[in-house]
């Protein structure tokens, strides 16, 4: 029996036009530009600031970035999930809201959220659809609008997010690419470090908690660094060895953005040289569920056919995994955006 895997055969993205730069957190909190580039590593982040616009709007864009490179209609589709801790209501689900938008009628769709894991949580529930050949053209969406539930007067948390969204298509092949292997894992003892305290069924809204300020990101940053450090990278070295996969063979490691000094030590326990790990935390900060794709989104012209490439994240929860997968195509656009031909032979053929 052929064994088919999930490729990821497109990539889109979108970040807000807005530039938070930490010289403006600085007039905010007490806080410096010089602090957050050492502790952190950030330099500026991207806010949506439209009213009216949520977290929908944004993975739409990235969704319709994403049809056209793919020259995919939005009627093929017949799957969508959206990793995303920031929805735009609590009910519906955005992925929803993402469909409508983008024109997919029918498609099996829901969120799912797992902290700043929620992309590769949904990658790896995604590919199980794919894999047995329920699902053939699936998107997964990491979108957040992280600036509706950070608190820009607490300087322990504000320099750390963004908003931005990316998504990705994900299609059979039967060839030796696409979705090799993956740890997905959580520990809901983790839950008192990070977590949002109001508005759901535990304390819905009322006037003391906005009072408290409680519909905020409550994060304390020590505990979560440290489980974040050894899980991420305990994931990351264990997908490599059950793989086979060394320092050399590894082309890529896309992490988590979320703090410059944890993608420095999961790299470090990896063995792996900086120009082979996907670092844009600077111009985006932490976008949550975002992070990931939009790392490919960035590198997608570098990527070549075959990379070894491993997605680590650690987030809310705790959750936190890896994945190894084989990238399925050539980088170069062709035509400004459109996908190469041979990648779209793959999937016709099963
Ligand atoms: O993506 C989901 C997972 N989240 C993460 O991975 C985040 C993990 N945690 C972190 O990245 C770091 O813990 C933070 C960036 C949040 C904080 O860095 P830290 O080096 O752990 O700082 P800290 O919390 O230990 O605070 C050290 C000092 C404190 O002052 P005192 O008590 O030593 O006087 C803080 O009040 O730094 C102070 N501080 C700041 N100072 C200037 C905290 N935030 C700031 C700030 N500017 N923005």
């Amino acid at each position: 029996m052929t064994r088919i895997r999930a490729a990821i055969t497109g990539v889109g993205g979108y970040v807000p036009e807005y530039r938070l730069t930490n010289d403006e957190i600085s007039r905010m909190v007490d806080t410096s530009d010089e602090w957050i580039m050492t502790r952190i590593g950030i330099k500026e982040r991207r806010i949506l600031k439209e009213d009216g616009k949520a977290t929908s709007d944004m993975g739409a864009e990235a969704v319709k970035q994403l049809l056209i490179k793919t020259n995919t209609d939005p009627s093929e589709i017949d799957m969508i999930i959206c990793g995303v801790v920031t929805p735009d209501m609590l009910f519906p689900a955005t992925a929803n809201i993402i469909a409508d938008k983008t024109n997919i009628r029918n498609a099996f769709g829901f969120d799912l959220n797992a902290g700043c894991s929620s992309f590769l949580y949904a990658i790896t529930t995604a590919s199980k659809f794919v894999e047995s050949g329920s699902h053939k053209k699936v998107i997964v969406v990491g979108a957040d609008k992280m600036s509706s539930i950070v608190d820009y007067q607490d300087r322990a948390t504000c320099p750390i997010f963004g908003d931005g969204a990316a998504a990705v298509l994900l299609e059979p092949t039967s060839e030796d690419i696409g979705i090799v292997d993956s740890i997905v894992q959580s520990d809901g003892a983790g839950r008192i470090y990070l977590h949002q305290k109001a508005g759901g069924s535990l304390k819905p809204p009322t006037f003391e908690t906005i009072a408290n300020r409680e519909h905020y990101v409550y994060q304390e940053g020590q505990p979560v660094f440290k489980w974040a450090v050894s899980k991420m990278a305990d994931v990351s070295v264990e997908i490599m060895k059950r793989n086979n996969l060394t320092s050399e063979s590894l082309d890529w490691l896309v992490p988590h953005q979320a703090n410059m000094r944890i993608i420095d030590a999961t790299a470090n326990r990896m063995g792996l040289d900086k120009d082979k790990v996907m670092i844009n935390i600077q111009r985006f900060g932490n976008t949550t569920s975002a992070t990931l794709p939009l790392c490919l989104w960035d590198w997608e012209s570098q990527l070549r056919k075959g990379d070894n490439i491993i997605l680590a994240a650690f987030g809310a929860g705790f959750t936190w995994g890896a994945i190894y997968l084989k990238w399925a195509y050539d980088g170069k656009l062709l035509n400004g955006m459109a996908r190469k031909p041979e990648v779209s032979k793959i999937h016709t053929e099963l």
